[in-house]
């Protein structure tokens, strides 16, 4: 069997999950897929339709109007990562006809990664639930709400948004409840997923644990 390497990292906002799968997909030369972009653009595309992204047929028609293949160019549009991205995105996210609309772009992406890549490194909520279930190896990253907060506080304002860390605190539970508890693809880990808890990691030592998690699986 000529079955194409995956490797799905899923969590909550915050983890540090983005950043350790772009290591990761950097390291062992595969194409990476960032899956909140794609949320984060039909929410951002719906409001400027003039919709409301928790508005079921609002959303689905924004996610079957999307281009992923563009993804890349819609990425650098700075509303995507802003709160307002943040928030649209987990309220279209629970909309099942959205998700459905999403599917195929995720799933060829890790069968037959683009630019001839050997393998894919996914992150999402439900990649290796959902999206992939076969992956090769699954990872589910997690850290402490107050940790993951901070984070979130110091990227943003580096990012120039006004914004204060009691402010980011709770949007982020909002979206850390929206997200667990939806019927559609709620957040939560694999039964065959490692958990990885970054909450007293860096950047380099959750690296070096997700490789040590990847050489026992390979
Ligand atoms: O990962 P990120 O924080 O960019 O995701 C933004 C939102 O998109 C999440 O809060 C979640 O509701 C939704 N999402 C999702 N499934 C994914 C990726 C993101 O529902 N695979």
């Amino acid at each position: 069997m000529n079955k194409t390497p995956v490797i799905a990292i899923d969590g909550l906002a915050a983890t540090g999950k983005g950043t350790l799968a772009r290591r990761l997909a950097t390291h062992f030369d595969y194409a990476y897929l960032d899956t909140g972009m794609l949320y984060r653009a039909v929410g951002i595309a719906t409001i400027r339709d003039g919709g409301d992204p928790a508005d079921p047929v609002a959303a689905t028609k924004a996610a079957q109007g999307l281009d992923p293949a563009r993804l890349e160019v819609l990425a650098q549009d700075p509303d995507l990562r802003s709160p307002v991205g943040s928030d649209a995105a987990s309220k279209v996210g629970a909309i099942q006809a959205v998700r459905d609309a999403l599917l195929k772009f995720q799933r060829d992406f890790a069968a037959s990664p683009p630019d001839g890549k050997k393998g894919a490194v996914l992150d999402g909520r439900d990649i290796g639930t959902v999206i992939v279930p076969d992956a090769m190896v699954k990872i589910f990253v997690e850290a402490m709400p107050e940790i993951r907060a901070h984070r979130r506080f110091l990227e943003l304002q580096a990012a120039g948004q006004n914004v204060t860390q009691a402010q980011v605190l709770a949007d982020m539970q909002e979206r850390d409840t929206r997200d667990a508890l939806r019927a559609a693809a709620p957040t939560k880990a694999a039964d065959d997923a490692i958990v990885l808890d970054t909450s007293h990691l860096n950047a380099d030592e959750a690296f070096e644990a997700a490789l040590a998690i990847v050489g026992q699986k390979e």
